[in-house]
Parts: C-alpha cells; structure tokens; sequence
C-alpha cells in the first residue's frame, strides 16, 4: 500500500493535528457513547484506533431486513456476540426510489442507525454501494438505471457514473458526519463490492473511489474481492480485504500478493449462506466456521461475519442469483443470530470464542432478552378480489415491451391482446422475465419459466377470437452479474407458431401495470366469493397481545404477503421456506389484516401464527412446472471434443488452454472420474477463456443439461457451477440414488463463442472434499444438446 505509507508523512501531520483538538482518552474498544474525536488509519501491520493496534471483529447487519424497531435489540445481539464493528450495506434503490428523489428516513434512516451502533458500542464499517449484491433486488442498483435500453452498469458508462456520483454525494450529506475523525462511529468506507468477480477496470474504481472522496468521505476507503479475483481493477490507493468462507490461510496469502504489508482482513466470512426457491435450506458447518474464526484470531487478522444477522427481506427486495435462482425472503443465513433475533448454539459459540481475544479492557455484555413471541391459531381468508376484477386503466402497445419502458419498477405487469380464432398454435416469447401466467379466455393453459429458460406454449384452437392474457410475475431482479441487466416483464415480439410454420406477430396488446403498492391494495374491491385465478384474499387476526410470529403459508400456492399494510415478503409452496417472519411492532391489539396474494390460488386459504420458522421444507410436486430440466439429446461426436486431461488434487483453480480455439454455442464439460475414486462428481465454477485469455461473460449462460444433481441432501444443483461464487458448487447425486461415471455438464452460452481454454475451480473445502474430479474431457460445438420435441 505505497500510497498509504507515502501518506504517512502527511497522516502524521494531521494526526497530530486530530490529537491536538481531540480531548485525552483511555485506548477506545468501543466508540463512547458520547460524540468524541478519534483518528482510525491503516498502519504498516495493523489498523490504528487513536494510534494503538486494533482488531476489528464485525459482524454484517442491513438496517433495511430488520423492522427499525429492532436496530437497537440487534445491535446489542452483535455486541453481546463478542464483535465491535457492525458492517452496513446501504441499497441505492431503497434511497433513491425515483432520480433525484431521495429516502434516508424511517426505515432507511441509515444515519438513525448508525447512531444507534455507537450508542450499544459498536464501530461501523459503511458499505453504500452503489453495487451491493447481498441477495439484493438488482444488487441494490435502481431499477430505473435500466430505463437507459443501452446502458453498461459497473463501467465509466457516464449516464452510470453520473447516477452514481449524485447517490454518493447525497449519501455523503447523510453520513460524511458520522466518521470517526467526526466524533462519529464510521471507520472505513467500502468502495463498490467485488468488483473483481465483473470486471477489470481499475480506472472505474478510480472514478468510484473519487465519487466517495468527494461525497465528503476521509477515513480509509476499501475494496473487497473474492480470493481469487483480487487483481482484477486492483488500485494501489484502496485497501484490499479478501472475502472467503473457508481456508483462511490460503485466502489470506492469496491476499499477501496484493498486500505484501498491512493488516489482514477478511472481509466477508461465511457462517452459512442464503436461500433460493425450490433449493434445500443452507446449514453452515458450524465447526468448520469456528476453527477458521479461530485462525484468524489468532492470526491477528481482522473479519467481518457475513451474516451475523441475517433477518428478512421484506418487500419486493429480494433479487435472484444468476443466472436465475430467485432468492428467499427469509435471510436468515443460518447467522449465529437468527432471522428473529434469537440466540442460536452459534452464538453462544461464537461468544465464547471471541470471549478469549478480547482487548486489554474490553468486556462483552449479557445478550438482550428475547422479543415476545406469539401464535394464533388458523384462521381462513375469506374476501377475496381477484386480481382480473381490479385492473387498472391500461396503456397500449404494438409490441410488448418491458416493465421498465412503460416506467414500472416492481409489482406484476399484465400483458393482454386478442388471439384469432384458428387450430392449436404455440404461443412463443422471446423471454419472460420471470413467471408468465398465460391466460385463454380466462383459463390457464400454462406458465413461461425463466428457471428452465421455456419460453414456447401449447395453445388450444380457437372456434372465435379469444382473448389472451399474459400476467407476469418478477421476482428480484439478479443480484450479481452481467445479468443485473435483468428488464422485467415480457420480452417480445410474441408469436403464434402452427405446425411449426411461425405465424404473424401478435400486436394490439394492452398492458395494465400492477405495482403491488399501498395505493393499489387500498383500490381493491373484495368479495365474499373464492376466487380460482390469481387474486388478493384478505383474513382478519384479532389480538389480544403482540409479539413475532411466523406466518404458515402451507395452504398457498405462490405470491406476495400483507399484514397490516407491511410487506412481510414473497411466499412460494415448493419451499424451503413455509413461514414468513411478521415483526411484533407490525401488529396491533385488536384486529390485524393479513392480505394474500396467490397467482396460482391456495389449496386451503388459511393463516396460523407459529411460534417457530419453518424454513427447511421443499415441496418440488406442488412446482406448477414439472420438468425444471427439458429432456434433451446428447450428440458427443468425437470430432467435437477438443481436449481431454486430468487434474490434480486440492482446492486450487486449475487453467487449461486447448491445442485450437473452437467455436460453438454449447460448451460440455465431461467428468469420467474423481480424485476419491467414488462415483459422484462436484465442482465449485467453471470459467470460459477467450482466445486472448480472458475470462468470457456469463451473461445469457443457461444450463442445457446436466445428467445428476443433488436436491434433497444439499442444493447441488448445475447452476452452482457458473453463479461466480465459488462458497457453493455442482454435485452430482448421492443421497437418493448414486448414478456413475461419466456426469455431463452442457451449458448454453447464449451465441457463438470462439473458446480457447477453461478454469476448473475444485469444491472448496480443506482437504480431500469426495466427488472432486480427476479425469475429464471437453466438447465445445452447437447441438451438444438438443431439446428434445
Ligand atoms: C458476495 C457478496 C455479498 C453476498 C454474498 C453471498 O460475496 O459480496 O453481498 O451476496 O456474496 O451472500
């Protein structure tokens, strides 16, 4: 870190300036409570509090997936944890709604939040973004960005870095206040998040960090990036943390290339990991997690827990992994602090172990108590508005085009023109952008899903025109990627296809935008009728007392929760989450009204308040589409294997580059046996090399087969294998059936790539994980893989 040292000189000048105005203080562990100056700099070997070493032990937090209510208990949980430092992300698109309309109060009162840290004792680290990730809607950007049908996110795109530098610069009046050297709790500013695993550009961190310097921000900035991409955009004048969930010695000497002096830290450590539809809940290995924290005690490194609370995404917040796994609401994360806030066996023993490396001084109080919990017993829904009965005025156009052009950010979109009358067709779209409930006359005669990329539709014959509905359902918009580039709603044209003869574009549609917010559920006209399509139920709880609660939702089948006016989150039937978490201070004494949407409609439209989450139960035969996999062909032809080869044990990426570049659409990478000699198959990613040795976008990429993957014991399913992350991987099945030798893996890349090598990078793990692979060969070409009819 030349740059910090060449500071030194002038640091000194300044500190000895701070120290001259700042009053005489004992060594802080813990901001005062107070307001009181104190200087924070990264020294030579170890970060500095008012010059004396300091361990930063923090765990992450989001003030906006825990009800403001309960900032404080949560603060005191992460404080009574053993941590001192609470790390922050701040999500642009809960700040800045609209351009230039800004939200920093209530629930996004990021500065109320902070104060609330330094009041419990902690230091925060401030994480504002612009890009978050965090299982975010869009990774925290502005849905409104994507107005722009050209705009290059996480670039110098200046349309971008303009947006960019006027939501920092507001961030600045908000929290600038609050740094340490301001008598605030803020000790480091994070500079983008990982950018690393997107791009190269280390003049496009340059224009961040300098966005951040002039949004007032002076205390250390920072950038973290995963082990392995710690070079790419790497500046010399933003402080490198490398985040891992496993080997912290490797990690930390990978680190040690980029930082061969300074303190070591870890920027984001994994306890456990997030939640998508219709995967099994995630479980860390709570042994693994305390022996690598161990590590990094008593290697003097710094780390931040990701997450020591997870809590819950209410709303619509919640984004997608790529290339398109929908993220749950619930974010509990298997945190050492659960989504309630409880105290979990983790937490105990994470107290317990930072108990023993504490500061000279430093004591950790007692856990605060519980918040209350309460049930009630079922009660069913009994009014109903269904949603074809409560449309809005529509708009009209000739081609459907997405959610953002017809300036819609979240809710549902329905999209509505009138078919001729004529024999049974498909019905083909470009892309719907995520669940495109089709409608004939009012009858559902199917679904378009993203998650198997089947965007063609059998349709009944028609004796008379008959209208056609297409309501789509958005989740989040993906979090991480290239593909945060995800337009919402139908991608057109759409066209009726007979006999395999396209037919003409359907035009004239009307399109009636749904945004799911408080002035539209107020405009809903109920009934005493059950409906059968997708509609709003509405039930009424009455309370005696209040308290949390968990929601059960085993009688519904997919859509979004109201209690009181509070968007508690999405729900959907095949799990693993049944419940959602309903906040106490969301509920009231007397009676409470739950509203319900379903777009596929309950089994049994009834509510009960638990006492416990359920959020480990899938539920795949209540999926309405059956076969998230299309049966495909294989065409393997050995003229299309461009290299074979094996690789060697450990967790180390390995590189390979072919004799010839080879051109193709599809890419299959063939495992014919594993290191352990059993009969399952795992790895952590797979990268593309272009012929120029650079790392091919996975923007578009889809899994087009895969012959096994693990769904009950573990989420090993293929999409692990080109998410980017490399904490989760593809595993072949082993827990209801133990299929061999050879394990395919085709991936569609979207167009004709000219590809030259690949990255293989193994299972993490220490030691010999089963199912890493030895021998291998590869096939790039067009129809490795085709659907079968
Ligand atoms: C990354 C991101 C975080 C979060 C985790 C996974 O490392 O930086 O925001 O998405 O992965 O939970």
């Amino acid at each position: 870190m030349k740059s910090t040292r060449l500071l030194l000189p002038t640091l000194g000048a300044c500190l000895l300036s701070l120290i001259a105005s700042a009053p005489v203080t004992a060594t802080p562990t813990a901001p005062s409570t107070q307001p009181a100056v104190h200087t924070f700099v990264i020294g030579q070997d170890d970060f500095l509090l008012d010059g004396r070493r300091f361990q930063i032990r923090c765990g992450e937090l989001h003030a906006a997936r825990v009800p403001r209510e309960y900032w404080r208990h949560r603060l005191q949980m992460i404080k009574a944890m053993g941590l001192n430092t609470v790390c922050a992300y701040l999500f642009w698109n809960r700040h800045e709604p609209r351009p230039g309309e800004f939200n920093f109060t209530g629930q996004a009162d990021a500065a109320e939040f902070c104060r609330v840290a330094q009041e419990v004792g902690l230091w925060v680290i401030l994480r504002p973004g612009p890009y978050a990730c965090a299982e975010w809607e869009m990774g925290g950007f502005p849905w409104w960005l994507l107005k722009h049908d050209d705009i290059q996110l996480r670039t110098r795109d200046p349309r971008y870095v303009s947006a960019v530098r006027t939501y920092l610069a507001r961030v600045g009046r908000e929290l600038a206040p609050l740094q340490v050297d301001r008598g605030g709790p803020i000790l480091m500013v994070q500079v983008e998040n990982e950018y690393g695993f997107f791009g190269n550009d280390a003049a496009y961190m340059g224009e961040m960090r300098q966005a951040v310097l002039d949004a007032g921000f002076t205390v250390p900035l920072f950038a973290c990036n995963p082990t392995q991409q710690l070079r790419n955009g790497f500046r010399e004048d933003l402080f490198p943390v490398v985040n891992f969930g496993s080997d912290p010695a490797a990690a930390f000497q990978k680190l040690r290339e980029v930082l061969p002096r300074g303190p070591l830290m870890c920027g984001e450590f994994y306890p456990g990991w997030f939640d998508t539809w219709g995967a099994p809940h995630h479980l860390g290995n709570t042994e693994k997690y305390l022996g690598d924290l161990t590590y990094m005690l008593e290697a003097g490194a710094s780390f931040s827990i990701y997450m020591a609370h997870g809590g819950t995404t209410f709303g619509l917040w919640a984004g997608a992994d790529r290339p398109f796994k929908p993220d749950t609401s619930t974010y509990d994360y298997d945190a050492p602090i659960s989504e309630a806030g409880w105290v979990t066996p983790k937490f105990e023993l994470t107290r317990a172990l930072l108990a023993k490396h504490l500061l000279p001084g430093e004591t950790i109080p007692a856990a605060p108590a519980a918040n209350p919990v309460i049930t009630f017993p079922a009660v069913t829904a009994t009014a109903c508005a269904p949603l074809f009965a409560n449309l809005p005025a529509p708009l009209t156009d000739d081609t459907p085009r997405t959610m953002e052009a017809y300036d819609q950010g979240y809710g549902c979109i329905l999209y509505r023109t009138t078919l001729p009358a004529g024999p049974a067709a498909t019905l083909s779209a470009k892309a719907a952008h995520d669940f495109g409930f089709v409608f004939v006359d009012g009858v559902r005669v199917g679904v378009l899903d993203r998650r198997n990329g089947n965007f063609n539709l059998p349709i009944p014959a028609r004796t008379k025109p008959a209208v056609l509905d297409i309501l789509v359902e958005p989740m989040g918009r993906v979090n991480f990627g290239a593909e945060v580039h995800d337009r919402k709603g139908l991608h057109g044209p759409v066209q009726l296809t007979v006999d395999g003869n396209p037919g003409a574009e359907l035009t004239g549609w009307e399109i009636f935008r749904l945004p799911l917010d408080g002035a539209m559920l107020a405009g809903l006209r109920y009934a005493a009728t059950p409906a059968t399509g997708p509609a709003f139920w509405r039930a009424s709880v009455a309370l005696a007392t209040t308290g949390d609660t968990f929601l059960d939702l085993h009688g519904w089948g997919k859509g979004v929760v109201w209690v009181n006016g509070h968007c508690l989150g999405r729900y959907w039937n095949i799990g693993p989450a049944q419940t959602l978490y309903v906040p106490g201070p969301w509920l009231k004494v007397g009676v409470n009204e739950i509203v319900v949407l379903d777009h596929v409609g309950p089994r049994e439209p009834v509510l009960a308040g638990l006492a416990q989450p359920v959020l480990d139960e899938l539920r795949p035969r209540l999926d309405f589409t059956k076969n998230l996999r299309p049966v495909m062909t294989l065409a393997l032809a050995p003229e299309k294997q461009v290299h074979t080869g094996t690789f060697p044990a450990g967790a180390a990426m390995q590189e390979v580059r072919f004799a010839a570049p080879r051109r193709g659409r599809q890419f299959c990478f063939e495992a014919r046996s594993a290191l352990n000699g059993g009969p399952a198959a795992t790895l952590a990613e797979i990268d593309l090399l272009d012929a120029a040795g650079k790392v091919i976008s996975h923007e578009g990429w889809t899994v087009a087969h895969v012959d096994s993957e693990e769904r009950t014991a573990e989420d090993g399913v293929a999409e692990n294998a080109i998410d980017g992350q490399i904490v989760n991987a593809w595993q072949t099945e082993y827990h209801d059936a133990q299929p061999g030798f050879p394990h395919r893996l085709v991936l569609s890349l979207g167009q004709p790539r000219e590809v030259a090598g690949f990255r293989y990078t193994p299972r993490q793990g220490a030691g010999d994980v089963p199912g890493r692979i030895k021998e291998y060969a590869v096939y790039v070409g067009d129809d490795l893989a085709t659907r079968q009819p």
